[in-house]
């Protein structure tokens, strides 16, 4: 078995190989859209003589951070490798490889199909998706809540425009947000039957700082509303966007993925008709530059620390004085005394706030001797804008 990078002869095997491991087959001009986006020279391929055993891509994306900053990330993909050929180290294979094709980029995300699998190659869980589900019936919001009202039935290719421009807007003030290509609208707006998992074609609420993609599930009397997107800039379009969606007097429900901080609780009467019906990750993220990626974002206290990254896989990380002052960071490698030992994957889950180093000292994956910084560490790394995957690859 060789792992190398993928030619121009390779893409059937793989696509073949990627249907089969995840049960699903994407339509071919689907495929080549993906396809697209990979970024030059990072797509590998491992082979057993002339079948294509396993794959793993990286698209060129660009991530928000903390404060508003964008960075090339490098989106790994298509990870996939054939059950003839598992639990052998060809995804440990293909990822030494992929990743040392991927050393431009500062940063790396994925989305994991398991929750098991990226860890020890220092990814670590960066957003926290709920699916909340509201029985919309007997929902009537609090009387201190606005009716700014704003919001058009619409029919979503013919505003791709405004669609565009408002996901833009929102995706540059949310850590997670990411930029999204021409190409996937296109492939969004051309709502192909075989994507809407046995629900309608998409229905859009627009309004001028926000909008609603979703589809009606379930049979006559017993529907359901998935939401597909919910994007709101300001909280007049998130408010409005609600009452448009809780005022479908013949749905049952409507659900959405959303960030744990969502408001919707709180513009209600009766909170707990918001049902919390999953909870997922969305985003892992892995520093591949590390003082890069920690100079970029900022932060909301202040701190100075020490800190020891091992990467016993891949073999990043390594020792940086951290220093931040008013928000801003400096980062550089040094000898000095270490405060905090720890792994990259959990520094992946501290970047974008979502999750706190004391959860992880409690959990004993975060080693320091001072509790004082380690909840200093919590303060600075805390982001007041929750943050939310773009969208899904
Ligand atoms: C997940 C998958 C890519 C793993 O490939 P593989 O070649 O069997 O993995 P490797 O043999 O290189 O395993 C590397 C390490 O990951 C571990 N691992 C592999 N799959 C795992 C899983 N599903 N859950 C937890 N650990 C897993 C292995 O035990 C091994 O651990 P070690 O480093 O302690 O020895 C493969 O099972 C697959 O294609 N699954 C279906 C598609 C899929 O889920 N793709 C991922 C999309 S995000």
């Amino acid at each position: 078995m060789i792992v190398r990078g993928v030619e121009g002869g390779d893409w059937p095997g793989m696509a073949l190989l990627a249907a089969t491991c995840f049960g699903l087959w994407h339509p071919p001009d689907a495929r080549q859209m993906w396809q697209s986006l990979v970024a030059p020279g990072c797509a590998v391929v491992a082979c057993d003589g002339s079948d294509v055993v396993g794959t793993a891509v990286a698209l060129d994306l660009e991530v928000t951070v903390p404060g508003g900053a964008v960075l090339p990330m490098a989106g790994v993909s298509w990870v996939a490798v054939s059950p003839t050929h598992r639990r052998r180290g060809v995804l440990r294979a293909m990822f030494a490889e992929l990743h040392t094709r991927m050393g431009r980029f500062p940063i790396a995300g994925l989305e994991a199909s398991e929750a098991g699998i990226y860890g020890r190659f220092g990814y670590g869980r960066a957003t926290e998706a709920h699916r909340l589900t509201v029985e919309r019936g007997s929902a009537r919001f609090h009387e201190s809540v606005a009716d700014p009202g704003g919001v058009r039935l619409a029919h979503a290719a013919e505003h791709r425009e405004q669609l565009e421009e408002i996901f833009e807007r929102w995706r540059r003030q949310t850590p997670g947000g990411l930029h999204s290509p021409r190409q996937l609208w296109d492939e969004v707006l051309t709502d192909r039957p075989e994507a809407r998992d046995g629900g309608s074609a998409l229905f859009c609420l627009l309004h001028p700082d926000g909008f609603a993609l979703y589809r009606v599930h379930g049979g006559e009397r017993k529907d359901r509303i998935e939401i597909t997107k919910f994007t709101a800039v300001t909280a007049d379009a998130h408010v409005a966007l609600w009452r448009t969606l809780l005022g479908m007097d013949l749905m049952d429900s409507v659900s959405v993925h959303t960030h744990p901080g969502e408001a919707l609780p709180y513009l209600l009467t009766d909170p707990r008709l918001v049902r919390t019906t999953g909870v997922d990750d969305g985003l892992w993220l892995r520093l591949i530059d590390v003082p890069a990626a920690l100079r970029a974002r900022t932060y909301a206290a202040d701190v100075s620390v020490v800190l020891d990254i091992s990467d016993a896989v891949l073999g990043g990380g390594g020792r940086f004085a951290l220093e931040v002052r008013d928000g801003r960071a400096r980062c550089v490698p040094t000898t000095a005394d270490v405060d905090v030992h720890t792994d990259l994957s959990v520094l992946g889950s501290l970047y974008f706030g979502a999750h706190r180093a004391s959860a992880f000292a409690t959990a004993g994956r975060l080693r320091c001797a001072n509790p004082r910084l380690v909840a200093a560490l919590d303060a600075a790394f805390a982001s007041d804008v929750p943050a939310q995957l773009g969208f899904g690859f």
